[in-house]
């Protein structure tokens, strides 16, 4: 029987758009990222979210240390990049501790073996015998002006790059990252978990030049899944929709009493903004990290109007005669489009369909 060109591809759309997988023509296109992550419930979503999603191609994941050990992260990330039949992805172990603050990692609120308890089976894949810092530095020489770096774990693997190799800064086309907050922290009343673990390296990296989206609690901790679309994730029936799903409850189960009526999944939202940049709304800012308060170490410090007042010493006193400019170094997301967010999410991980954006002509 002959089969026209037309009738193949129909069969292969049948095939792949039903999986949520575009054709290779499309896949092409798809926008390089590394994703630097200390795997980590959310950052297991964040990872599959990446690897489901036909707008990015995941060129490494770096590991740093954060949530759990840098290499418990590296056994996580290789079993979940196993689930997810890629072990075409390298997958590189970095820091181990932060640059030079004491590692923190984080049980509490990860669960046993950092992934909300929650069970996979032996990796197929195997890790990449290459340094995390070093895996960056080499793949943003390979690809100048192509990769995007989604840094959802503490900064340190950034800044080992960058202090390595400045060269790669004006190399890197930009830098997401799940970090800080403008209006109060989780570790403590200032500081977000990634910053607060290592501000010397959120420092350098915020102060390095690149041109920075900075995805913090103020648009995570409004973007909560809900039991309800944990379930509908169940339902994909696949075996990465069925562990999905018992992270992101597991997440739902952490935040239940808090007051914040569903889970969060702070580093999703960052391979978000790779995939569509509209779902947030952004403001440039310039961000100083606070790297030796008394209370505040770790905290992001936004400058919104743009200026500082310049002070003058008149010996008995200061006086204050007028402002100097101060240019943002971020582009701060202060707004979410949470519900299309959250239905790509679910689209993606249940593999029941592409989602708003993918589903544009
Ligand atoms: C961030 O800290 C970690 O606990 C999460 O994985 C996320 O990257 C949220 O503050
Ligand atoms: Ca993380």
């Amino acid at each position: 029987m002959k089969i026209s060109g037309g009738a193949v591809a129909l069969v292969l759309c049948a095939l792949w758009c039903s999986r949520g997988i575009v054709p290779a023509a499309r896949a092409q296109a798809a926008e390089r990222v590394i994703i630097d992550t200390d795997p980590g419930t959310d950052d297991a979503l964040a990872m599959l979210l990446a690897l489901r999603s036909p707008e990015l191609r995941v060129e490494a994941l770096t590991v740093v240390a954060g949530n759990v050990t840098a290499s418990v992260g590296v056994e996580n990330a290789l079993k979940i990049v196993s689930l997810a039949g890629r072990c075409d992805v390298p997958v590189a172990e970095g820091a181990q501790r932060p640059l030079h603050a004491k590692l923190n990692i984080e049980p509490f609120w990860n669960g046993p073996g950092g992934l909300g308890g929650a069970e996979l089976p032996a990796s197929n894949c195997k890790a990449d015998p290459r340094f995390g810092p070093d895996v960056i530095i080499e793949l943003v020489h390979k690809y100048p002006h192509e990769i995007t770096i989604i840094g959802v774990g503490p900064e340190t693997n950034l800044a080992l790059a960058i202090l390595k190799d400045p060269t790669i800064v004006p190399l890197v086309k930009r830098v997401i990252l799940m970090a800080g907050s403008i209006s109060g922290g989780n570790v403590n009343g200032a500081a977000e978990f990634n910053v607060y673990c290592d501000p010397d390296a959120a420092d350098l990296v915020f102060r390095a030049g690149w041109p920075i989206t900075m995805v913090g609690l103020d648009v995570t901790e409004i973007t909560l899944i809900s039991s309800a679309q944990v379930d509908e994730i169940e339902r994909g029936g696949s075996a990465e929709a069925k562990f999905a799903a018992a992270v992101a409850r597991f997440q739902v189960g952490l935040y239940q009493g808090t007051g914040f009526g569903g889970g969060a999944i702070h580093d999703a939202l960052a391979v978000g903004a790779a995939i569509d940049p509209s779902f947030l709304k952004l403001r440039a800012m310039h961000i100083d990290v606070e790297t030796e308060g008394r209370i505040a170490r770790g905290e992001t410090v936004a400058n919104r109007l743009g200026t500082v007042d310049h002070v003058v010493d008149k010996g008995d006193h200061l006086e204050t005669v007028g402002v100097d400019e101060v240019k943002p170094n971020a582009q701060v997301a202060v707004g979410i489009d949470s519900e299309r967010f959250l239905k790509l999410f679910i689209a993606r991980l249940s593999g029941s369909g592409a989602g708003a954006t993918g589903s544009k002509p």
